[in-house]
């Protein structure tokens, strides 16, 4: 098992390997009925004590997360979380197992809903059914592609991308009052990718990054495999805690803060003008790089006039500190795996370097045949009635919610985004839930994945866009079903 220790932390050495392996385990990433190495092997491999390692074996323990027992050894348990998968027969192999990796953990991996069976109604997945998105303005798009430039499909894009495709990306993001120049953008094979690339070029182990939590649990995943510290910082209706922040500084030196100021997942919170200002202000005062992620702005176009909506932190920015990521999955198309990064100077070159090394440059073709696509002046009013369909479905969730969640389940009053963060009282175990709620015939994302640390239990995050008409209310209604049992027992 390879893990990172930072010795200079202020987490215990004890904390830190507790929670990578805790995290692995919850990840799926070491499997049910695993011995894991004996606590002279561990303390070997780390160059730890043995008392370090035998403690971090009783947390575990006492996390029932393993069982360790007497002259055999401690074996992880099933956790529910952690199912054994069965799907690919070399997880057989036992040799296998006892080759070391270093995937700390894979929470989207270990939440595949692939893996679902196929009658389960899938409240956990952040996209829009495809019935809303203007499927018809991509079918034009992809035919006039094809029939006009089929040599695209025998190239390869530039690192940076397609130059007319960036064109029109800038046009269109014009009409979102987010102004970019060429040589700042870059794109990607969806935001994830915009964060990972920033993951690999400018975080590794020793660093430490400031992630606002509860955190979209895709970055916390690439920020650990970076094997840096990711130091929690709250989030209230009005986003990252930057009064926290300030109390922090002092003692640790945050190389960067990572935020989702628009539609925070999973929260759904907003930060104010005045709060983007004040991290920005901090940023500049510590000397600590943004990675602000945006994949919710058209989303809220409807419900905010797009001067009451903040501008994104990047357009604030005047000294290039920013590394701003555009995605499109929310409000179009998750399986085109686009996005955009916006960055300036050397911070640019080397996250186009990393690029190159990660991929060679986003396909071509798929570039090629959006260009049309998002020049296309029926996009915007196509989205906004999308946001129409959107906002009305929105007001019936909350509705179907308050006549039918025990009171003592708590939702945010605002929310932007697609999804909802809902709090059971303290104690409860979301993670628990989760196969009860399958034999039910309804799939969550738990809030234990949420957390880059030690995770509170008691949450749930649900989406309630990537369902019909139909489906959508049978769902909301077994899901206050088992979670009022959950609260009463
Ligand atoms: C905040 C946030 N960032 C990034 C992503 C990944 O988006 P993409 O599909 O563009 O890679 C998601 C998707 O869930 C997200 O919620």
């Amino acid at each position: 098992m390879k893990i990172s220790i930072n010795r200079q932390s202020n987490v215990s050495i004890r904390q830190q390997i507790y929670l990578e392996i805790a995290q692995r385990i919850r990840s799926n990433l070491i499997e049910p009925d695993f011995k894991l190495p004996s606590v002279r092997e561990l303390a070997k491999e780390l160059d730890i004590s043995l008392v370090t390692a035998h403690e971090v074996y009783k947390m575990l323990d006492h996390s029932n997360l393993t069982e360790s027992i007497r002259g055999k050894g401690t074996f992880v348990r099933c956790t529910k979380n952690n199912t054994p998968d069965n799907s690919h027969p070399s997880t057989t192999f036992d040799w296998q197992l006892s080759v070391p990796d270093y995937l700390p953990r894979a929470s989207f991996w270990s939440q595949n809903t692939v893996r679902l069976s196929p009658n389960i109604l899938d409240l956990a997945s952040a996209c829009v059914h495809h019935s809303l998105i203007p499927m018809h303005l991509i079918q034009t798009s992809i035919r006039q592609t094809l029939d006009n430039s089929p040599n695209t499909l025998g190239q390869y894009s530039n690192f940076q991308g397609d130059p007319d495709f960036i064109l029109a990306l800038i046009d269109y993001l014009k009409l979102l009052s987010i102004n970019f120049q060429p040589h700042q953008l870059l794109v990607t094979n969806g935001t994830q990718q915009g964060i990972d690339l920033f993951a690999r070029t400018f975080l590794g182990p020793g660093d430490t990054i400031g992630v606002e939590t509860p955190c979209f649990s895709g970055a916390i995943d690439a920020f650990r495999l970076a094997h840096v510290n990711l130091h929690p910082i709250p989030v209230d209706s009005n986003g990252i805690r930057v009064d926290i922040l300030e109390d922090l500084a002092p003692y640790t030196r945050f190389k960067a803060i990572y935020t989702v100021p628009t539609g925070q997942n999973p929260t759904g919170a907003v930060m104010s003008l005045s709060r983007r200002q004040d991290l920005l202000n901090f940023a500049r005062q510590h000397n600590v790089l943004i990675l602000e992620d945006e994949p919710h702005r058209e989303l809220e176009m409807n419900r905010r006039k797009s001067s009451i909506l903040p501008p994104p932190i990047k357009m604030l920015d005047t000294d290039g500190r920013v590394i701003y990521l555009k995605g499109f999955s929310k409000f179009l198309f998750p399986g085109m795996r686009l996005g955009l990064l916006a960055a300036d100077g050397s911070l640019y070159n080397r996250l186009l370097a990393a690029k190159s090394i990660a991929d060679l440059g986003s396909p071509l073709w798929l570039q090629k045949s959006l260009i049309s696509f998002f020049r296309n002046p029926q996009l915007i009013p196509s989205i906004r009635k999308m946001n129409t369909v959107l906002d009305t479905r929105r007001k019936k969730v909350l509705q179907t919610l308050d006549r039918l969640l025990d009171p003592r389940i708590i939702r945010p009053q605002q929310s932007a985004g697609l999804h909802l963060w809902l709090s059971l009282p303290i104690g409860t175990h979301t993670d628990f839930l989760i196969p009860e709620a399958h034999r039910r015939g309804v799939h969550f994302l738990p809030g234990s994945i949420f957390y880059p640390g030690e995770p509170e239990t008691n949450h749930l995050r649900i989406c309630w866009t990537n369902l019909t008409d139909e489906d959508l209310p049978k769902a909301l209604e077994i899901l206050c079903g088992l979670l009022n049992d959950a609260v009463n027992n």
